[in-house]
């Protein structure tokens, strides 16, 4: 039986079941009422008429009884009079033609010598009928007998029977059509949908799921076929894509290729990774949970890897909802909605963040390894805190490859330089690898910490050390040549310690070929309404606020820009995204103020009544919404005064499927090596960059597309899937000795 057949016949026969049941109680309820009322007419006309007749009877005279009767007559009312053989005397005479030759009443009434009473069927009427014995001396002389009509009380309860049935019918039908118009459109339609939907997935069509309606009911179900829908548009992309590149000939690390190798390199042995920013956190916005990718370009490399790779990756749980989105010990599988690796979150105290994170790496080896012109403060109880939070991830580690044979435990950035040294020593079977994802400056530069020797001898407790360029290699191994008693081959550049070797490599990091999976449909002019600009020419620069990405020199690049070349003013606006970034620190408050000050100060000099050249969005934006600004600007700034790598740059890059726009981009970013085809600027130099922004608007299509197309193909090949191959490749090539690393 259908559904909705079974759903109305549920609903019919339960309004039948309540109705029916309210029904017999009013019924039953009414008839005692109306019985009532018989028995009381009966009563007052039977009893006052006994007085009268009582002694006319008893004195035989049939002539005085139908003088009375004749008074009392009515239509709706018979009366009869007995004697006491209950032989009709007198009856009125609308009754006496119907009345049968006895009646039990009667008989009873004067048998008895009490009042008797029923209901009795007279000429097919129903009646009601009241007999009181006639008495002399207390002895019975006859008997008088009231009959009432008592037909209405068939009819009163037919009448409730047909009312309540008529209820019944109403309620019945209303009901069941309100159920078959919500069963319709929230269970028939939404799964006619999703029906409709699955079957485009399943013919390969990219179809986006219906908007359904009630998230309860479906969204569970409907979060489990977009699981199954992407795994199998993944799978089919990735074999698509296999063997577009096979029948090019061509070799490019895929998500695909990553995953087969790592199966066949790694054959099962886990991977952990660790960094102390985490690939997503909760926070709470408007008493809702929201899900947000941290700006950090560590999380747009790492991620891709970790979804091809799955693994376990270690992180600190920083965001103000991150413990009501992870069990027990901080787990939680990601993404989100499709989980394919598992985040551990380490919590950490105010007090372990402040001088972990805020002090030690980020007031401290952050401007360290930066050369830009911040002192870097190095404060004791920072450093202490620094390595009991590398103890603490370190016993996290150890806690996840517990079971886990050999290993593989890759270690990100500057937080953690403490960690191989701690993680070897417990796990002399694993292998440890720390890829330094900033700059290493100059052995004079680094030799100013006071705890370089530490910090140089826990990051030799790593198998493999990796770095962006050859350049930070050397000035790495030259800083452990100057600090430590140790062996460095310059040929294979490996550092030896005892019996342990560590390889120092580059690795340039990148992105992946897809900044996002599903770009949003914007167009450039729905973009630029939604800003409340119109602009012939735009400009975009995508950064979190930090004093090593250059961007009071940018604005004011951007000033003489329009100063030198003013025909360009009205006709070019520049959007910078900057995220807030460490804004507990001091010196990042002084950027923020001289960011905003600085784009005032431009704004205010060069405004008009309906153009300002700078847009300035100082709060957190998901790469969704990055995507459109990276593929409808005509360029985008990356003016860094030294920075690692820099994925802006390849982000912008791997955007522009459309082979336009120009990258105008420092020379002092690590992806300045890779990307010759960008229009290469010493940020401090206002003048050439100004320059820069002249050529990028002025560039003729050909070249623009050329250049584009060059430096694609670069980011195509040199992806993020490729840097993880590469370095978990190396990685599992070295053998590991089973003694353990002295942490000192
Ligand atoms: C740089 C560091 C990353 C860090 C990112 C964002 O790219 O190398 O380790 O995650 O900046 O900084 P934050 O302090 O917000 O993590």
């Amino acid at each position: 039986m259908k559904v909705t057949l079974r759903l109305v016949a549920a609903i019919w026969i339960s309004a039948l079941l309540v109705i029916a049941g309210f029904a017999f109680l009013q019924v039953r309820e009414e008839r005692e009422r109306l019985v009532g009322d018989l028995e009381r007419r009966a009563l007052l006309l039977g009893e006052g008429l006994r007085e009268a007749i009582q002694p006319v009877v008893a004195r035989g005279s049939t002539a005085g009884v139908e003088r009375i009767l004749k008074r009392f007559a009515k239509p709706t009312r018979g009366i009869a009079v007995y004697d006491r053989f209950a032989v009709l005397m007198v009856a009125t005479p609308d009754l006496a033609p119907v009345l049968p030759p006895s009646l039990p009443e009667v008989t009873e009434a004067i048998s008895q010598n009490e009042v008797s009473r029923g209901f009795r069927l007279l000429n097919a009427r129903q009646t009601y009928v009241y007999a009181t014995p006639l008495a002399r001396d207390e002895r019975p002389v006859g008997a008088l007998a009231v009959v009432l009509d008592a037909s209405h009380l068939d009819e009163a309860e037919w009448a409730l029977w047909q009312a309540h049935a008529l209820r019944f019918l109403v309620l019945a039908l209303v009901v069941s059509l309100i159920a078959l118009v919500v069963v319709r459109t929230s269970v028939t339609q939404p799964m006619a949908k999703m029906s409709e939907w699955t079957r485009a997935l399943r013919t390969g069509r990219q179809v986006a799921p219906p908007a359904i309606p009630d998230a309860n009911l479906f969204g569970p179900l409907a979060s489990e076929v977009a699981h199954l829908a992407r795994s199998m548009q993944r799978a089919q992309a990735a074999a698509e894509e296999e063997a577009a590149l096979r029948l090019a000939g061509e070799s490019v690390w895929t998500e695909e290729r990553l995953k087969q190798f790592v199966n066949a390199r790694l054959q099962g042995r886990s991977l952990v990774v660790v960094s102390n920013r985490e690939p997503v956190f909760h926070v709470r916005v408007g008493g809702r949970i929201q899900t947000q990718t941290p700006a950090s370009g560590l999380v747009t490399a790492m991620d891709p890897v970790m979804r091809a790779c799955g693994g376990v990756w270690v992180a600190h749980g920083s965001g103000d909802a991150d413990r009501e989105t992870a069990d027990a010990q901080g787990r939680l599988g990601v993404p989100v909605d499709d989980p394919r690796y598992t985040l551990r979150r380490v919590w950490l105290t105010k007090e372990e963040e402040q001088g972990y994170y805020y002090g030690f790496a980020n007031e401290g080896l952050w401007p360290l390894c930066h050369i830009v012109h911040t002192r870097p403060v190095f404060r004791p109880d920072d450093w202490t805190y620094y390595a009991e939070v590398n103890r603490t991830f370190a016993e996290t580690v150890v806690d996840e490859i517990r079971d886990a044979e050999a290993p593989l435990v890759l270690l990100q950035d500057y937080h953690f330089a403490l960690l191989p040294a701690l993680v070897k020593t417990a796990r002399p079977d694993a292998r440890v690898a720390i890829f330094w994802h900033i700059p290493w400056p100059n052995p004079e530069a680094f030799g100013i910490c006071p705890w370089q020797r530490e910090l140089l001898l826990g990051m030799l407790g790593a198998d493999l050390i990796g770095f962006h360029t050859q350049y930070y290699c050397n000035n790495f191994l030259e800083t452990v040549d100057r600090t430590l008693e140790t062996r460095i081959d310059w040929e294979h550049f490996a550092v030896s310690r005892g019996e342990h070797a560590t390889y120092v490599k580059p690795f340039p990091i990148s992105v992946a070929p897809a900044f996002v999976d599903d770009p949003p449909d914007l167009s450039r002019e729905a973009l630029l309404r939604g800003l409340g600009i119109s602009a012939e020419f735009l400009g975009v620069g995508v950064e979190r606020v930090d004093y090593t990405k250059g961007l009071p020199e940018r604005f004011r690049a951007l000033r003489w820009f329009f100063e030198r070349y003013p025909e360009y003013r009205e006709r070019l606006v520049f959007v910078q995204l900057g995220a807030p970034s460490r804004s507990t620190i001091k010196r990042y408050q002084e950027l923020q103020a001289e960011v905003e000050q600085t784009v005032r100060e431009v704004n205010q000099a060069l405004q008009t009544r309906s153009w300002r050249p700078i847009l300035y969005l100082d709060h957190h934006h998901e790469h969704r919404d990055i995507w459109a600004y990276y593929r409808h600007a005509d360029f985008c700034m990356v003016t860094s005064l030294h920075d690692g790598m820099n994925l802006v740059a390849k982000e912008f890059v791997s955007v522009r499927d459309d082979e336009d726009g120009v990258l105008v981009l420092s020379r002092f970013a690590g992806a300045s090596y890779e990307l010759r085809d960008a229009l290469i600027v010493n940020p401090y130099d206002l003048a050439e960059t100004a320059e820069a922004i002249r050529a990028a608007v002025e560039m003729p299509k050909e070249e623009r597309q050329a250049r584009m197309a060059r430096m694609r193909h670069i980011v195509r090949e040199h992806n993020i899937y490729r840097w993880a191959g590469l370095l978990l490749s190396e990685l599992s090539r070295i053998p590991v000795e089973a003694t353990a690393v002295k942490a000192s």
